[in-house]
């Protein structure tokens, strides 16, 4: 049986779950502010890990978020702020989450939610889902206090799981999966949508698949 390690933002919680609080107060921008902040909250993580300056991914969530209000020029006043940055730790999981975990879980594997977030973060959105019990354990970059796709957090996570041969990493972000398998674990790319492309760089993910359920079809025929 296998140890998965799943990524939290992207591949089990949605990121665009604030869309439809920003549209009742930006209007038909709230789409390309969500991507946006969502980027930008990606490259402050990439820029602080590089810089070795690091503060937790709230800080670089909320940061991201003051950027997107100086970018878009749209004023929200700190209540409306505080509420996106609250609403992100309640954000959804997407449809396929919780049937593919139990399933998973059932088959024997053994699953951990692996994130830049802080495990009291991480915490939080998989309580607010109904998904913590699914989970092994949540193991945090805030550990080693720096971000993915540091070869050392996926080397950290691999001696808190207690698996440095057979472990899989499950993610929708390709920077990720290109992450693990860098760092030796096998990678699955969850791909959530069809306009996605994976970064040229002649690392392949060892699986690609559509949706969770697909992803426990191909682990299955995968068993050893
Ligand atoms: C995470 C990032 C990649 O959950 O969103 O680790």
């Amino acid at each position: 049986m296998a140890t998965i390690a799943f990524d939290v933002y992207g591949t089990l919680i949605d990121t665009d779950g604030v869309v439809s609080r920003l549209r009742e107060w930006i209007g038909s921008q709230a789409e390309v502010f969500s991507k946006t902040w969502r980027s930008k909250q990606l490259e402050y993580s990439f820029r602080r890990g590089l810089m070795r300056h690091y503060e937790n991914f709230a800080v670089c969530t909320r940061q991201a978020l003051e950027y997107c209000c100086a970018e878009y020029d749209v004023s929200l006043s700190s209540e409306q702020k505080d509420m996106l940055l609250q609403s992100y730790r309640g954000l959804p999981a997407f449809a396929d989450v919780e049937e593919s975990l139990v399933a998973l879980k059932a088959g024997g594997h053994c699953l951990f939610a692996f994130s830049n977030g802080t495990s009291e973060a991480v915490e939080e959105v998989l309580r607010a889902n109904g998904l913590r019990e699914c989970f092994e354990d949540v193991v945090s970059c805030d550990g080693l206090k720096t971000f993915k796709p540091n070869p050392d957090v996926y080397h950290y996570f691999m001696r808190e799981a207690g698996d440095s041969k057979d472990a899989w990493l499950i993610s929708g972000n390709p920077f990720d999966v290109i992450g693990a398998i860098s760092a030796g674990m096998k990678s699955a790319w969850v791909k959530r949508s069809d306009r996605v492309v994976f970064d040229p760089w002649g690392i392949e993910p060892t699986l690609t698949v559509a949706t969770l359920s697909e992803l426990c079809e191909k682990l299955d025929i995968n068993k050893p």
